[in-house]
């Protein structure tokens, strides 16, 4: 029998006391959000007539995903991620700031750490027989449309199997491999020389992929490229390209995908005197332009916990 409860004196005090609020020590800002967040789960109980069989199968899942470490991974395949851009593009366009390169999903596969080249990068530090190599080059430009020197490009992406260095499974890569920072000159100029990657999918028995099972959904994600883009002048951009031609480009898990991150690949020859594996090698353009501080202010860092390595 369907029963509501959450609206009575007993279990709004019992929100009241669980969140500690008003209660003077603690912080009043964990303290509001908690009371918000628990106060709608509550409610949820009570209007979905969520049963305690199903609570504690999600209790339970919270503890498998945090085993999994995969709590990020959902985030990104639930949306959350998304929401977050959507609401920073939202912020973007109430101040008035337009223009720029479109951000997209930073992921949780970030390293922090690489070595910062001068204007090139070759990242293909491990074999890898079935990937073909990869140019990926662009120039950075500021609101004024001029290049931006000293401007740092950080890309990382995934090999033929799917897997990103420093969080591969098979042993198979060493920590920067398809990883690389690259310092910008006066052309504002940037290169990587590196290796195709391919889509991915979340870790089959992982918690992410449990959840999206009960959801009927898939966990895979097309071919991308991830980017970091920083400058001292200039906010920080969070971005991603897809490769041209990926089948899941439009159906991607984590919903990363936007029409202006789809440069177009091109075949081009001569790789062999750039000290690629092979003569024939795919380039891609991505041409970057990073917005101005707010106030003198990057308005929209995001501060989150990160892997870094040495090399
Ligand atoms: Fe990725």
């Amino acid at each position: 029998m369907s029963v509501k409860v959450f609206e009575t004196k007993e279990v709004q005090e019992l929100l009241k006391a669980a969140a500690n609020l008003n209660g003077g020590n603690g912080n009043a800002r964990f303290q509001q959000v908690v009371h918000r967040l628990l106060g709608d789960l509550f409610k949820a109980i009570d209007d979905l007539d969520i049963t305690p069989d199903e609570v504690w199968a999600g209790v339970n899942y919270l503890n498998k995903l945090g085993q999994d470490g995969e709590a990020a991974l959902l985030a990104a395949g639930l949306g959350l991620e998304k929401y977050l851009d959507i609401r920073m593009d939202a912020q973007d366009k109430a101040v008035g700031l337009d223009g720029g390169t479109p951000r997209t999903i930073e992921g949780p596969l970030y390293v922090a750490g690489a070595p910062v080249c001068e204007g090139l990068a070759k990242i293909d530090i491990n074999a890898d027989a079935d990937a073909g190599p990869l140019v990926i080059h662009g120039t950075v430009t500021g609101p004024d449309g001029e290049p931006v020197a000293n401007a740092v490009v950080e890309c990382w992406h995934a090999n033929s199997k799917g897997f990103y260095s420093h969080f591969d499974p098979t042993g198979a890569q060493t920590d920067f491999n398809l990883r690389g920072a690259v310092k910008t000159g006066a052309d504002g100029k940037y290169e990587f020389r590196t290796l195709m990657p391919v889509g991915y999918g979340c870790p089959p028995h992982g918690s992410t992929q449990h959840l999206l099972n009960g959801l009927g959904r898939h966990g895979n994600r097309p071919a991308h490229v991830h980017v970091f883009v920083t400058s001292d002048d200039h906010r920080k951009l969070t971005t991603q390209f897809n490769i041209e031609g990926d089948p899941l480009i439009w159906d991607d898990f984590a919903y990363a995908t936007r029409e202006e991150l789809i440069p177009n690949v091109v075949e081009k020859t001569g790789g062999a005197a750039l000290g690629l594996k092979d003569d024939a090698y795919k380039s891609i353009e991505f041409n970057v332009a990073l917005t101005s501080l707010v106030q003198g202010k990057d308005n929209q860092i995001v501060n989150r916990l990160r892997a870094a390595a040495t090399v």
